[in-house]
């Protein structure tokens, strides 16, 4: 069995370590005492329903530690799955945990080959290569969607493994390491490619630009058909039926957000710093605009109410449906936005345990959230709203995505 350790038990790294501990010897590595203590009762951090199902009934060689060194020394392989959020003053990734694992591992142990699976700049792994003087770093991107995280791995859309420019063994190791991938999957025939790191960091990039394109695409299609009038769901639906537009991932929201598309947007955008381009900007402008647009939208409809002491309930924090965190959620831009023009704003969101956020009162109890708000705002439709219809604001048209 070959020795990997993995970097970071969030999204990626957990979903990676329970993959490929069912045919190597994984050790997990995590900052967080409480993460690896869950990992090590067969408790998942996360909610993710294969993830607990493989913890509890699968046979896995998995371990989790905090123990950063050991777990690195005698690994063939280390995976890395740090978080790279964006710095707005750099306008770049931070790295510094990308970084601060790499300076570990080499360290402890310098014939590992190092897999980088968080998100990167364009031209990152050859940039750290010629800055550690270590050039057994390959790039892997990673495409999981969370709450799904664990079967996107076991049914990839593909697997990508990028590695350094003119450095053969490399790219043997990334022809290994993408057969250890394929070995841990269910689906058979996955489309696996190998290139250099600098396209698979491309690769990476360009294809959450593209679903944030798709996403601005609908949802200004739906501000245009609002302000005029129309019916969004004939349009969308009458552009659909062309093959090549799809009746797919096309469902208004108030905005793209979650962890990654709102950062990787962004980086791309700084990428594009020396190249002439239109597009890229746009649609990280696109998002900020639609958000301008739902919160001045909610406004009217909050005075078409014509309340005395008018109240909006914010109904769930979070994305879509199912969805166990809102980090970064374009609801939470909205809030932001009736905020700054002193409008009362209420929560209800289970998953928090605090008795105020963003300034806002939570509210736990549904029955009242729904009595107490003039207008309730939601991104998603959801069953337990069916008896407020009336009180619903939502651009949502297929209850999905
Ligand atoms: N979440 C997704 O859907 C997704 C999809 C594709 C790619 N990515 C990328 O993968 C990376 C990780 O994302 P995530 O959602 O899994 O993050 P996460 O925040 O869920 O998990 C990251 C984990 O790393 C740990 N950590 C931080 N510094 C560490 C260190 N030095 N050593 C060991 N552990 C450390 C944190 O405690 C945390 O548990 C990011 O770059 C992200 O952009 C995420």
């Amino acid at each position: 069995m070959i020795k990997i350790a993995v970097a970071g038990t969030g999204y990626v790294g957990l979903a990676n370590a329970i993959l490929l501990s069912q045919h190597n010897e994984v050790v997990a590595v995590d900052i967080v005492p409480e993460k690896v203590e869950k990992i090590n009762n067969k408790i998942s951090p996360i909610a993710d329903k294969e993830i607990e199902e493989y913890l509890t009934a699968k046979n896995l060689h998995l371990t989790a530690t905090t123990d950063a060194e050991s777990a690195y020394r005698d690994a063939e392989f280390v995976i890395i799955s740090t978080p790279t959020n964006y710095d707005d003053e750099k306008n770049y990734f931070d790295t510094s945990s990308v970084e601060n694992a790499i300076e570990t591992v080499l360290a402890v142990n310098r014939n590992a080959t190092i897999v980088i699976k968080s998100t990167i700049p364009v031209g990152y792994t050859e940039s750290i290569i010629a800055k550690y003087k270590y050039n057994k770093i390959l790039f892997s991107p990673e495409f999981l969607r969370e709450g799904k995280a664990l079967y996107d791995n076991l049914y990839p859309s593909r697997i990508i493994v990028g590695s350094p420019q003119g450095v053969d063994d490399m790219k043997t190791q990334a022809e290994k390491f993408s057969r250890l991938l394929q070995k841990g999957a269910i689906k058979q025939e996955i489309p696996t490619l190998i290139m250099q790191a600098t396209e698979a960091e491309a690769v990476k990039l360009f294809a959450n630009t593209y679903l944030a394109l798709r996403v601005s695409y609908f949802n200004e299609l739906d501000t245009y058909a609002e302000i005029k009038g129309l019916d969004t769901k004939s349009i969308i639906e009458g552009i659909g039926y062309d093959p090549r537009i799809g009746n797919y991932y096309n469902n208004p929201s108030f905005g793209y957000g979650g962890y990654c598309l709102p950062k990787d947007t962004k980086q791309l955008r700084a990428n594009y710093k020396d190249v002439p381009e239109n597009l890229i900007s746009a649609i990280v402008q696109a998002n900020e605009t639609r958000k301008d647009f739902i919160a001045s939208d909610i406004i009217r409809f909050l005075e078409s109410k014509k309340s005395d002491k008018p109240v909006v309930g914010i109904y769930r924090l979070t994305m879509k449906s199912g969805s166990d965190n809102f980090r970064q959620s374009a609801i939470q831009g909205i809030i932001e936005r009736l905020l700054k023009c002193s409008i009362t704003v209420c929560i209800y969101e289970p998953t928090l345990s605090s008795s105020v956020y963003m300034n806002c009162s939570v509210i736990k109890n549904i029955d009242i959230f729904k009595s107490e708000s003039t207008i309730i705002v939601t991104n998603r439709f959801e069953n337990q709203l069916k008896n407020v219809v009336g009180k619903i604001y939502t651009r949502d048209i297929y209850s999905r995505d």
